[in-house]
């Protein structure tokens, strides 16, 4: 069968399937079994800046939520839920129990003291840091291009901190996405993680419960799948694959990318 194996931000994966970060990638037990399932590499559930802030001074994540008394409950209540311990323990502890590599993933919004975890993160034995940055646009006093630089701030500052490999998730919505994630890629970041996905739960209406669709065995059956289609196509290894669709493969995608979607409405 096709060879897998791969490399992303400098890590060597057996495959490239690398399980996001969700509710599966919290625990022990559940990243053993990715593993056992074939995941190339695993990253963990975020933390979020404020939880660390917290830690380090309760005084000013209350004063920024002070005013909204719901949100400053539910930050409270999550640090004493998840230790900043506990996370550290989680990235030794899946370290030691499997020879997958570990990211640890920090949902941000800042530069702030908080990027003093970053070398933690590493001391504690990861594999490299998921940066995962949503910046709300509702301060109608920052420009796009301010609050594009935040997103560089926090780069800069987590660089100074450790010198693991450091991914970049975003989400689509920026009015220039060309022109930032080609300057993103010249950052100092190891990868950039195309796209976020906001959460929109489906409920079951049988069981009346929020569903993941397909469990954790779903993995070995999507590798299935790869290689079974290499294999088809005659492809022997992951570089013969990667990049094959590229735009840059194209001698003028703008106007190629124009005439998909004059296409796609005109048939539609
Ligand atoms: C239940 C659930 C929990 C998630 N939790 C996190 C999280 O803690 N941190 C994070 O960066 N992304 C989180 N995500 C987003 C995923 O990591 C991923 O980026 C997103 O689902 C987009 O990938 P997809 O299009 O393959 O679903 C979560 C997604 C789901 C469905």
């Amino acid at each position: 069968m096709a060879d897998l194996s791969t490399t992303y931000m400098g890590l060597t994966l057996r495959n490239p399937l690398i399980i996001a970060s969700c509710g599966y990638t919290d625990s022990v037990a559940e990243i053993k079994k990715l593993e056992k399932h074939g995941a190339g590499a695993v990253v963990l559930k975020s933390l979020f800046e404020e939880q660390i802030l917290m830690d380090v001074d309760e005084q000013r994540v209350n004063n920024i939520y002070g005013t909204y008394s719901d949100v400053e409950n539910y930050v409270s209540f999550y640090t004493r839920k998840r230790q900043l311990d506990d996370y550290l323990a989680l990235i030794r502890e899946s370290k030691e129990k499997t020879s997958i590599p570990i990211i640890a993933s920090i949902n941000c919004i800042s530069d702030s003291q908080w990027v003093e975890f970053a070398g933690k993160i590493q001391e504690a034995g990861a594999d490299g840091l998921e940066l995962n940055m949503f910046i709300m646009p509702s301060d109608e006093q920052f420009t796009g291009t301010e609050i594009e630089q935040i997103y560089f701030d926090v780069v800069k500052k987590v660089k100074e901190q450790t010198t693991l490999p450091v991914a970049l998730k975003i989400s689509y919505f920026f009015s220039g996405m060309a022109n930032f994630t080609l300057r993103l890629s010249q950052s100092g970041i190891s990868a950039l993680v195309l796209f976020n996905r906001f959460f929109s739960p489906d409920i079951d209406l049988d069981t009346e419960k929020v569903i993941y669709k397909k469990g954790i065995p779903v993995v070995g059956t999507i590798l299935n799948e790869i290689g079974h289609w290499m294999d088809t196509k005659g492809y022997k290894s992951m570089d013969e694959i990667i990049g094959r669709m590229a735009q840059k493969n194209l001698s003028r995608p703008m106007v190629y990318e124009r005439a998909q979607f004059m296409k796609y409405f005109a048939d539609s």
